[in-house]
């Protein structure tokens, strides 16, 4: 029987994404998406498509066994905003998630892959330049489940021999699908404002510094560590992965060379807290090394893209 590919989540900012690139290079019909919502009819026709709760496991170990899926991407999850405003759902989703599917994993031995974040780190950890083994005390109810998750994930590896594989993502930015309660969603809204309006209220202060990460970055570095071969993989909490770090101020002034016009003001809320416990930059060494990572995108080129995208879908509507 074919092998499939189950992503779990795939209607959310990375999900969508990655399940079509993953289906360009798969075929359409080797990989399974699922959500806990209904997708548009556009997304429905174009591949296998099952409406799942993550922590219905006993669906997705059915799901497992039909389709002999052997690489899972575990995406589902609530964001740092989110989470803080629903602490125990955050922590079932996030937490029971993971160790159901880990232990699935364990018996099915799939491969696993679960994002990690940089708000694992808090503020006590070095901001600038941080490295992969350094202080990790995070001060957000998303940054503690991701950082519990990745002792999981080394736990299971060391004892059950669990092939699963992790990233600490910077903040994502994507034309596809705008993020939801996130604290780095406002590199991603600012272009939609930008081209609509050509003004931006930032959630964020002017001089707030934090790693980000062009989309086709992120699904590079997801599909990169998840093709590597396992030897490679020599760390099994969580890599460190960086490509860019900029404020809201020097993203506008960005912007500001496609759309001179453009006019930022600055009214920091509640996000402004969990954006200061985590770090300006990261050192991604280690994954460099290790399975050979690096970022093709800097804050010029994705400025240009992103707005080149959101124009040209702006268009179409
Ligand atoms: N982008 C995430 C957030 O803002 C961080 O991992 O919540």
């Amino acid at each position: 029987m074919k092998e499939s590919i189950l992503v779990i989540g795939a209607k959310g900012q990375i999900g969508s994404e990655l399940v079509e690139e993953l289906r360009r290079q798969n075929g359409e019909s080797n990989v399974i998406a699922t959500d806990i919502k209904m997708p548009s009819p556009e997304f429905l026709s174009s591949g296998p498509f099952y409406q799942l709760d993550v922590l219905d496991f006993p669906q997705v170990l059915e799901i497992i066994r039909k389709h002999n899926v052997k690489q899972v991407y575990l995406l589902a999850a609530l964001l740092s905003a989110t989470a803080e405003q629903k602490i125990k759902s955050a922590w079932r989703l996030n937490m029971e998630g993971l160790l159901g599917t880990l232990e699935l994993a364990r018996e099915e031995k799939f491969k696993l892959f679960w994002p990690s974040s940089i708000a694992v780190f808090g503020p006590n950890t070095p901001r600038e330049n941080t490295p992969q083994f350094t202080v990790t005390e995070p001060s957000t109810v998303y940054g503690i489940s991701k950082l519990a998750g990745e002792r999981w994930c080394e736990y299971y590896f060391q004892k059950f021999n669990v092939d699963v594989r992790s990233l600490r993502y910077p903040g994502l930015i994507g034309y596809k699908t705008e993020p939801g309660g996130g604290t780095t969603d406002y590199a991603v809204h600012i272009f939609h404002e930008a081209i609509r309006s050509h003004k931006y209220e930032s959630f964020l202060s002017e001089h707030t510094e934090l790693p980000m990460m062009y989309m086709h970055d992120a699904l590079k570095a997801t599909i990169g560590i998840m093709n590597a071969d396992a030897k490679q993989v020599k760390i099994r909490s969580s890599y460190n992965v960086a490509a860019m770090s900029f404020t809201p101020a020097q993203l506008a002034d960005e912007i500001r060379k496609h759309i001179p016009d453009f006019k930022i003001t600055y009214k920091p809320d509640v996000r402004q807290q969990y954006a200061d416990s985590w770090p300006k930059s990261i050192d991604d060494s280690c994954a460099r090394t290790d399975w050979k990572w690096h970022a093709e995108y800097d804050l010029c080129r994705m400025t240009e893209d992103m707005l080149v995208h959101i124009q040209a879908m702006v268009q179409h509507h």
